[in-house]
């Protein structure tokens, strides 16, 4: 028999990974641990140094995740809590970094889990990975910051929007979102003149908006006036617009639900926040010679996709807790702004048609079994989609009138559905949610196989 100190005197790290091959610190979690462990079997030192999620070094080479994550997290005000900067410190590896931290969209992907889950799908620089229901465009993202290009949809026109900002504030000119922190008070009146005011603050209408102007060019209207570009608009002016109006709509969706800083207030910190990540994550790429990955986002179905059979590499996505998260509803000042008709957008959305809740249990599973069976036409042979989805019998047997323990999870449920249409569940990991306002506890990641 070994002796326990032999055992002992090594942690499991040591008994997994060679000297060599050294892990980013604050691997807390078992679902990290294996996704690190499928990492260490399947990449050459190259591949990791290119694109691991969990490892920091390899012999004398820093890993690109650890270069473009290190250092601050974020500029927090002076006056933050030590809790929150903790938290940010704690997180810099899994979310505080790219542009990922740009818009707090609910439900939103882990980026670090992202990037370990292409990884261990085989994922390849120059392939090409599809979320067909992106949100906020996390896989988008960080598919790009590994050289994987990609295709995103998502029925939400906002979300094409936030999806289309990060990644260009991968790389756009950061010169007049500078230029515009200096001058947030115009910019802010400017974008309070086009859309419905932020709760208690009254339009202005007088207001003579010189800088603004300077900023956004004229009249760079076309997020309100159909999601299109005005004529004549350079890129820049176009990303430069996307850019502050993300701002705007982040600092309204906070405004709605704290009082504690005024609007003005609110804006300057978030627009001073966008132009630091931004700029944290420039710098990276600066100095890094790895190509980006191409990324196509688009306002679209996922139930009906505009890509070939058999053509996508790789698919990861997470579906609509149609029960926990009504996305209209938590969108409706930014899908108002942006001039959306939500009673049309409600028709498309998975999770959202019908009336009663066994109505829409129906719908839901009608329409998944739709998106399942079209994620498994586009894939290659032998490819990998993975759904990450969370539990929550307890809502679904109140829906059936069963207890929780009888019913179906949604787990279960999409992986019959994969089954029927030639996925073949391979594996699957555990994830747990931590946050005290969240109903689902766990989160499972399906990874499942076109055969
Ligand atoms: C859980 S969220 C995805 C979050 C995403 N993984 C991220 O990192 O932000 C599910 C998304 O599905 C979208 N959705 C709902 N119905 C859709 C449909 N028919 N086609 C495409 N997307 C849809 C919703 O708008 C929502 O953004």
């Amino acid at each position: 028999m070994k002796s326990p100190a032999d055992i002992l005197s090594r942690g499991l790290a040591e008994h997994l990974f060679s000297a060599e091959r050294e892990l980013i610190p604050d691997i807390d979690d078992y679902y990290e641990m294996e996704l690190a462990f499928y990492e260490n079997q399947l990449f050459d030192d190259q591949e990791l140094v290119r694109n691991a999620a969990y490892f920091a070094r390899v012999g004398d080479s820093v890993t690109r995740h650890f270069q473009m994550c290190a250092g601050e997290s974020l500029r927090l005000p002076e006056h933050s809590s030590s809790r929150l900067k903790s938290f940010f410190e704690k997180n810099i590896f899994r979310t505080g970094y790219a542009t990922h931290g740009l818009f707090p969209y609910r439900g939103k992907f882990h980026p670090q889990m992202v990037k370990g889950i292409l990884n261990v799908m085989g994922l390849k620089p120059g392939d090409t990975v599809v979320d067909p229901m992106m949100g906020s465009g996390t896989v988008a993202v960080e598919a790009t910051l590994m050289g994987i290009n990609s295709l995103g949809f998502d029925a939400s026109p906002f979300c094409r929007f936030m999806a289309q900002t990060k990644l260009d504030a991968l790389t756009m000119p950061l010169r007049r979102a500078r230029k515009a922190v200096d001058n947030a008070d115009a910019v802010f009146e400017y974008f309070g003149k086009r859309g419905s005011p932020i709760s208690g603050r009254k339009p202005a209408r007088t207001a003579h908006l010189h800088y603004a102007d300077e900023v956004m060019e004229e009249p760079a209207e076309y997020l309100t006036g159909g999601l299109r570009p005005p004529k004549g608009s350079d890129r820049e002016t176009a990303e430069t617009f996307g850019f502050l109006l993300l701002a705007y709509l982040d600092a309204a969706g906070y405004s709605e639900r704290s009082t504690r800083k005024t609007p003005i207030d609110q804006f300057r910190a978030i627009l001073d926040r966008y132009v630091f990540v931004a700029d944290k994550i420039q710098m990276f790429l600066l100095q890094d010679h790895a190509a980006l990955g191409l990324a196509r986002v688009s306002q679209g179905d996922a139930r009906s996709m505009p890509i070939a059979d058999a053509s996508a590499d790789g698919i990861l996505f997470s579906p609509p807790y149609s029960f926990a998260i009504d996305y209209l509803d938590n969108d409706a000042f930014h899908l108002n702004y942006l001039g959306v008709d939500v009673e049309q957008l409600q028709e498309s959305m998975v999770g959202l048609r019908g009336k009663s809740l066994p109505e829409k249990f129906e719908f839901y599973q009608e329409d998944m079994k739709r998106v399942i069976a079209e994620c498994s036409r586009v894939l290659k042979r032998g490819k990998f989609c993975t759904i990450i989805v969370g539990t929550n019998n307890n809502q679904i047997g109140k829906i059936l009138k069963q207890s929780p323990s009888e019913v179906e999870g949604l787990d279960e449920m999409l992986v019959r559905m994969g089954q029927e249409t030639g996925l073949s569940l391979i594996r699957t990991m555990q994830r747990s949610i931590i946050g005290m306002s969240n109903t689902m506890r766990r989160e499972q990641i399906l990874l499942l196989q076109k055969k």
